[in-house]
């Protein structure tokens, strides 16, 4: 039986995001050992560490929802541990944000975005889903965009514009 435990693996994220190939290495093994042992988080973000060179999120979210389409500027790490989270992709072009693809991210899998990867995201199935998000930078601090879903034009990501833009789908 593979035990879990939040420190441990807050530990490896952190020694993996200093690797070439980083954090995709930390498997998310066993996802029922890590839903059992992470807290109840009351927030729908939490930062369960942050330092200049790692930023380590739990990220929740809510069936009904669907995040608008932004950047980080850093590499995003994202591994989901219960539900499932659906990543959908696009590409600025010609002054449209141009849809490429989707991908579901179930328990177990982990993904990575490039710092100039743009994607929205939404609960699948309509239920909640949980992950741990990695951010190869202190991301409270960095300058990024929310994109306009139809041309594709950056915003600053502020709260402002994050409910502005946000989708309600339920
Ligand atoms: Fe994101």
């Amino acid at each position: 039986m593979t035990g879990f435990n939040l420190d441990d693996f807050i530990l490896q994220l952190r020694a993996a995001a200093g690797e070439s190939e980083p954090v995709q290495k930390v498997r998310f093994q066993d996802t029922q050992a890590i839903s059992r042992a992470m807290p109840e988080f009351e927030n729908d973000d939490e930062v369960l560490f942050e330092d200049d060179s790692v930023s380590i999120w739990f990220v929740r979210f809510m069936p009904g929802l669907h995040v608008p389409p932004h950047d980080h500027q850093t590499t995003a790490t994202i591994g989901v541990y219960e539900g499932a989270e659906d990543n959908h992709f696009y590409l600025r072009e010609g002054g449209q944000l141009v849809h490429k693809s989707t991908r579901r991210v179930e328990p177990g899998d982990v993904i990575a975005l490039k710092p100039d990867g743009i994607h929205s995201v939404e609960a699948a199935n309509g239920k909640q889903s949980c992950g741990i998000h990695v951010y190869l930078a202190r991301l409270t601090t960095i300058e990024r965009s929310l994109f306009d879903w139809e041309t594709g034009e950056a915003a600053p990501f502020s709260d402002d514009n994050y409910d502005r833009m946000k989708r309600m789908t339920a």
